[in-house]
């Protein structure tokens, strides 16, 4: 083992502010894994191997034998919602697994009620929930969501805690003064200041519990300067935002190899319809807007038009969701790529994923919580830029721009794990293996 990685001893708790159906999705398929009825697909914390050494040493551990991650048998879930329906209920209702597999681990599911929510309308206005706290003031509300983490510790026995926000995306937001310093914050917070965003409060609380946060949605929340702060003031890990799931996984894909082969890309329109939730939350121009920005970051990374005004100079880049409910979470998008090639010629990709939009998350949600919890036990502390792998707008340093290409994001997340245990970084040079062969031959 590592020389400061302490191990995963005991329970670890995963609290999540929304059960909704990408929360549901990953308890109920937790659930379903534990009882043997299937396997955990798309989790690469589980199911990745990873190469240790020398090529020709042929050591390729799965992650979960090589680094101390809970198991999954040791996993208690809970979260908080503004809709009083337990699990199973919840998951009935956003219909992403069907009924018999839920009904396989129902009793599981029941047993999971959400605690009452912090919530304000002003950030998501097409819910109406009424599972809400009462307390009337933010201070009031983090002590209440303090309590709330304490008492669930103590309930169930957990040895830690992580937390990772599945709620609905809020409004968007700038990173106005009031969340500029730990001290303004605390100022806001002093004067009750209407701007901070109920998942802010959320944050803050897991925060002063020494407990890692995870942000799942594209609400700036802990990425702001005054969360920064008080993540190392407090010692604690942690990342965000917006799980980087369906159309933008498969851009973060794509486009890396289009540049890679150094293809000039002129126009890129995505569309997306979707049903679920979700999709009705972001119907409100409002909320839309914070996914826009988190969506239209990642091109403009990797291609670099600024960089490279050949290739990428006049790239027009569009996305749009539409709410169309027929299709539940079963989200369809559509990418028309114009690219062109030698001397200017052009070509087109199209690409039309049907893709299951909480199946993707779901893993995701998984493996940044073990991940985060690793994180905090090898004392690594604020921003774990080597989860932006999972993550569609990734949290970094001030001023460091994110990494978004997908293969350069798996490689920090592998060379990260391998730091950690003490193991080599692999940096795939590969000119020793030939300086060998030339010594042998000699
Ligand atoms: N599904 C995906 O693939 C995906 C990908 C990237 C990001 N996300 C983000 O993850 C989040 C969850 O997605 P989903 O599909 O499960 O949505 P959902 O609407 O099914 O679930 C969100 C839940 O959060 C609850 N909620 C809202 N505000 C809350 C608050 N203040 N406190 C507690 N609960 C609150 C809602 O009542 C709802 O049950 C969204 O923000 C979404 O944008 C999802």
């Amino acid at each position: 083992m590592g020389n400061n990685v302490r191990n995963a001893s005991g329970k670890l708790g995963i609290l999540m502010p929304g059960l909704g159906a990408v929360a549901t999705t990953v308890i109920a398929g937790v659930a379903s894994i534990n009882k043997g009825l299937a396997q955990p697909i798309g989790s690469v914390s589980q199911l990745s191997r990873i190469r240790l050494g020398k090529r020709t040493e042929d050591r390729n551990p799965l992650i979960k034998d090589f680094v101390p991650l809970a198991k999954l048998e040791d996993i208690v879930f809970g979260g908080w919602d503004v809709y009083a329906d337990n699990v199973y209920e919840a998951a009935s209702v956003a219909k992403v697994l069907e009924q018999s597999q839920l009904d396989s681990v129902r009793d599981v599911l029941e047993g999971i009620k959400p605690m009452k929510a912090v919530f304000d309308r002003d950030f998501v206005k097409n819910l109406d929930g009424t599972h809400i706290k009462s307390e009337s003031t933010r201070r009031e509300l983090v002590e209440a969501v303090r309590q709330d983490i304490r008492d669930f510790k103590k309930n169930n026995d957990l040895d830690r805690i992580v937390i990772v926000w599945c709620g609905s995306t809020e409004k968007y937001m700038e990173s106005g003064d009031a969340f500029s310093s730990l001290a303004k914050l605390e100022e806001a917070f002093d004067r009750n200041d209407q701007q901070i965003p109920p998942s802010m409060v959320y944050c803050y609380a897991a925060l002063k519990e020494g407990v890692p946060y995870v942000n799942g949605a594209p609400n700036l929340t802990c990425d702001v300067p005054a969360i920064v702060e008080l993540a190392h003031e407090e010692g604690v890990a942690i990342a965000g935002k917006d799980f980087k799931t369906g159309q933008t996984l498969m851009k973060t894909i794509v486009a890396p190899g289009l540049h890679a082969r150094a293809l000039g890309v002129e126009g890129w329109f995505s569309t997306n319809i979707l049903g679920n939730r979700d999709g009705l939350v972001l119907d409100n121009p409002d909320n839309f807007k914070t996914k826009e920005v988190s969506k239209l970051s990642v091109l403009e990374e990797i291609l670099n038009g600024e960089k490279n005004p050949e290739l990428y100079g006049d790239l027009y880049h569009k996305i749009r969701i539409n709410y169309y409910p027929p299709h539940g979470d079963n989200k369809e998008s559509w990418d028309n790529i114009d690219i062109f090639g030698w001397l200017g010629y052009k070509m087109q990709i199209k690409i039309n994923f049907l893709c299951r939009d909480s199946i993707l998350a779901a893993p995701i949600v998984l493996d940044l919580a073990l991940f985060i919890d690793l994180a905090q036990r090898a004392d690594m502390h604020g921003v774990q830029e080597w989860l932006s792998f999972y993550l569609k707008a990734p949290q970094t340093a001030r001023g460091l721009p994110a990494e978004h290409d997908i293969f350069k994001q798996l490689m920090k997340l592998q060379n990260t794990l391998r730091h950690i245990m003490g193991e080599d970084m692999i940096t795939h040079l590969g000119l020793d293996y030939y300086q060998e062969l030339i010594e042998t031959i000699q």
